[in-house]
């Protein structure tokens, strides 16, 4: 699968931790930046993950900051992104199963970084169920679409 990955300096750590695990596991990983520990914006991370993966660029994308708080906020006000601060393996799972997540957010200074990699290998793993979960994406999309220009 080929990923796009980004992060601000807060993520920067767990950014680099997360991308050899994921060629290890046969994945193509494209990196957003940000490469420096220089205080940075996660806007612009978010963005730039976020639309690789609504263009079609890439099928999934990791985004990550401190919290993960700001860089959800962000790469989820990209039209298409459904992303997914998730915390623990049942909300990567759940994230993934239910909602159709197509960008999973990790917070670097919440998460310790083994949790954080089986967190990234429980969300990679999972498909989306469909059935009534479809019906509820749909009814997401619905509300972008209303209120896009
Ligand atoms: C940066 O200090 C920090 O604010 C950022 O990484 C993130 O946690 C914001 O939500």
């Amino acid at each position: 699968m080929k990923i796009a990955i980004g992060s601000d300096h807060g993520g920067l750590s767990l950014k680099e931790v997360i991308k050899p695990f994921l060629v290890e596991q046969g994945h193509e990983v494209v990196d957003f930046g940000t490469a420096t520990t220089d205080s940075c914006d996660y806007p612009i991370y978010g963005e730039r993950v976020g639309e690789a993966v609504s263009f079609g660029d890439c099928e999934r994308g990791i985004a990550i900051c401190g919290t993960g708080l700001g860089i959800s906020m962000a790469v989820n006000k990209v039209p298409g992104i459904r992303g997914a601060l998730c915390t623990n393996e049942f909300m990567a799972e759940m994230s993934r199963a239910h909602n159709d997540a197509n960008v999973l957010v990790l917070g670097a200074r919440v998460l310790g970084e083994g949790l954080a990699l089986r967190i990234v290998a429980v969300w990679l793993a999972t498909e989306f169920a469909g059935d009534r979960h479809q019906r509820r994406i749909d009814e997401i999309t619905a509300i972008e679409k209303k209120y896009s220009k």
